[in-house]
């Protein structure tokens, strides 16, 4: 992660080595995969517009409280807490962090591991003359197999395990530099396609014309949990990465940098898939409950409408491999961190102990997609998604911004922003939001969660 020393701990090369590296981290499944599904869910464009206010007012707000506190304390969360707050309970939200976020890689993994699978199964030109009927079966056909499923989620787990214990993340980060930018590229290019299908206006009639009758607690709810999970909030992540950013830079446009471009690859993943979606006779936005395959069955269909479909298929899983690893290698190492810093393990040790337990952990959310007919009925991969990826997101956020504002201060938060950005244009916007709007709306949308999630 540092690329050049300057004091004890590393720093950021530059403004943009810390932006693309943030942004790794964000841009992920999180935004390819989870967020059309979640807009199939909630109704469409409803959602889409509730994600982008919950990115500006609450994702942003949260984002620059968390970098604030890593860059003054200069430490993980836990130690950050403990800095600033020595001897009390704070050092718990810290913990709860490690916790989710190995929660919250046991079954993004699996989720990597269908990228896995569907990388060679491109390769081996299953996709050519695809119809949604034929997508649609590769998808529950593969999930459905135990070993071809757990195959691919061992093989993402283990190359995880391997780059977080030898310390070679930023390796990858230099490559991710120049892959993410091309991964944009392409999904503008699938994009026009999508568009520009007979028929797609239905599709962007779902994805962009609200229908005010779909507007509901729900849909905030997990439009806040959606714009947490995927800028990498509330569990302590930004801390990290903001103890390794210079003084000098400017927290207040990084922050908007890495809000921006993640929101906008989720808004585009969303673009690409609905028009395409709704080509397919006889599926109607109405009646429409995506699968967790969503964009799995529906890429396949767009790409080969694209001359030389199959080297875009390729480039396209390619890419969705490197996104979707670089979010677990910063998954898996606030763990690795924690147990480096705190009890003193090797790397190599704290790696692969706790890419097994994840691996071990993730097997059941592999197995309820299908493979396992009682862990499906149960819905374990939801419920689990459900606790940690909304539910227990939303708690740590909340409990990051009350720690900012009663326990560390306003006044020397704002004093570390104003470090590096001499004019904070929407510095009021941003105390408002830290101090009532974002706390509240969590705090309101946890305390009727029993409503929300029925
Ligand atoms: N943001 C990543 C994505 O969208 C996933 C992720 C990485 C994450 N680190 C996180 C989610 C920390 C929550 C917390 O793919």
């Amino acid at each position: 992660m540092a690329e050049k020393e300057t004091s004890k701990r590393g720093t950021w090369g530059s403004k943009v080595a810390f932006i693309l590296a943030a942004a790794g981290s964000a841009i992920g499944l999180g935004s390819l995969w989870r967020f059309p599904i979640m807009v199939g869910r909630l109704g469409g464009a409803v959602y889409v517009f509730a994600y982008i206010l919950a990115v500006f007012f609450i994702g942003f707000t949260e984002m620059l409280a968390e970098l604030a506190i890593g860059r003054r304390t200069q430490k993980n969360p836990v130690g950050a807490f403990e800095a600033i707050r020595p001897h009390s309970g704070w050092k718990y939200l810290g913990y709860a962090g490690v916790i989710t976020t190995m929660a919250i890689l046991s079954y993004y993994a699996v989720v990597a591991g269908w990228a896995f699978g569907y990388l060679y199964k491109t390769i081996f030109g299953l996709f050519r003359n695809i119809t949604w009927e034929s997508s649609a079966a590769i998808f529950e056909r593969f999930v459905a197999n135990p070993w071809e499923s757990l195959f691919c989620f061992f093989m993402v787990m283990a190359i995880t395990t391997y780059i977080i214990s030898r310390g070679i993340q930023s390796g990858i980060e230099r490559f991710a530099k120049i892959l993410m930018p091309l991964l944009f590229i392409l999904m503008i290019f699938l994009a026009v396609r999508a568009l520009t299908l007979p028929g797609a206006s239905r599709g962007i009639a779902f994805y962009l014309k609200p229908d005010l009758s779909q507007i509901d607690v729900k849909v905030l709810f997990f439009a806040i949990g959606q714009a947490f999970y995927s800028l990498s909030l509330g569990m302590g992540i930004m801390i990290t990465y903001g103890s390794y950013i210079s003084r000098r830079e400017n927290l207040v446009s990084s922050a908007g940098w890495v809000c921006f471009s993640t929101t906008l690859v989720a808004f585009l993943a969303g673009i690409i898939i609905y028009p395409t979606l709704f080509t397919t006779p006889g599926l109607s936005p109405e009646k429409f409950e995506p699968s967790l395959g969503l964009m799995f069955q529906t890429i396949p269909l767009v790409i080969d409408k694209l001359p030389g479909g199959f080297l875009f298929g390729l480039l396209f899983f390619i890419l969705l491999q490197v996104a979707a690893l670089t979010s677990t290698i910063s998954l898996l190492e606030v763990p690795v961190a924690f147990f480096i810093d705190e009890h003193k393990w090797t790397r190599p040790k704290a790696a692969i102990f706790l890419g097994s337990l994840c691996f071990l952990l993730g097997i059941p959310s592999a197995l309820s997609v299908g493979a396992s007919a009682t862990l499906t009925r149960f819905g374990f991969f939801n419920k689990m998604d459900l606790l940690f990826g909304n539910i227990l997101l939303a708690i740590g956020g909340l409990g990051v911004l009350i720690f900012l504002v009663y326990f560390w201060g306003l006044k020397p938060a704002l004093e570390e922003i104003r470090t590096g950005c001499p004019r904070f244009r929407l510095e009021k916007l941003w105390v408002f939001n830290v101090r009532f709007l974002a706390p509240l709306a969590i705090l309101i949308l946890l305390v009727f969660i029993k409503t929300i999630t029925q």
